[in-house]
């Protein structure tokens, strides 16, 4: 069975006070209003500088985790200002979004270096939440299935199936990231199925079927319900609406 997952990516927002602020409130609810038996998991990813202080918040053996929001994709060395796996193996974080589109946009990512961040935490033993999706003037050119499709071949068919089964893969269509314009649940569950389908030409059926592919842009409590309910969709990865720690929660419980 594959794990259902609402991951909070907190982006460039939110000082230390406020951070740990929203953390607390967040665990507080997620403890006490989500049973464990739910099945879902809950993984909170604030920015770097707040890691260490969320972690001591987080408490042992729930189901709430912490992630970074990206790594260098060198193991160590003179790249100053730069954030290595190793640092974050140390505190120790659970998860780590890769390839989001913000910094395949504005800091020139490809799928080959998205790959070697991807090799270092597996090396690490950090889950990896590898985000993939098309602009709008591929969708509307009607090539966005191959597209993101390829985006997986690139980053992710060197691994073995037993690492590709320790990676989480996030649906992000990039028109729908922070435009409040959500993909609707059949073009999620269409994308999510093809690249299901994509992974099991690779892996096989049996292996596919164990990948959370979980759906990004836009989602809120009020859409989540009908994302989730698609058979190949498996949880969210949320910008906006997990900077207000009740939204996020609704969301978290809509499965
Ligand atoms: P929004 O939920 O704000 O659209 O952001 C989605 C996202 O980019 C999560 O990584």
């Amino acid at each position: 069975m594959r794990k259902k997952i609402v991951a909070g990516n907190w982006k460039m927002n939110k000082n230390l006070e406020e951070g740990l602020s929203l953390a607390s409130e967040v665990i507080n609810i997620a403890v006490d209003e989500i049973t464990p038996s739910a099945g879902v998991t809950i993984v909170l990813n604030p920015s770097f500088v707040h890691l260490a202080s969320v972690r001591k918040l987080i408490p042992a053996g729930k189901h709430v985790f912490l992630g970074a929001q990206n790594c260098h994709h060198k193991a160590s060395g003179a790249f100053t200002g730069e954030i290595s796996v190793e640092m974050l193996k140390s505190l120790p974080v659970d998860y780590t979004i890769i390839g989001h589109s913000e910094r395949r946009e504005y800091f020139g990512e490809t799928n080959a270096l998205i790959a070697e961040k991807l090799n270092l935490l597996l090396a690490n033993g950090i889950t990896p939440i590898f985000c993939c999706g098309e602009a709008l003037p591929i969708r509307e050119a009607e090539t966005h299935l191959a597209y993101v499709a390829q985006q997986i071949t690139e980053s992710l068919f060197h691994l073995s199936a037993e690492d590709l089964q320790k990676v989480v893969i996030a649906y992000e269509p990039i028109w729908a990231i922070g435009t409040g314009k959500t993909a609707s649940s059949a073009q999620a569950q269409e994308m999510h199925a093809h690249l299901r389908q994509h992974l099991a030409g690779k892996y096989g059926q049996d292996v596919a079927n164990e990948i959370s592919i979980l759906y990004g842009g836009s989602c809120n409590p009020s859409n989540a319900r009908e994302l989730f309910a698609c058979a190949d969709v498996d949880g969210g990865l949320i910008g906006g609406a997990s900077l207000k720690a009740r939204d996020f929660i609704e969301i978290a419980k809509s499965f």
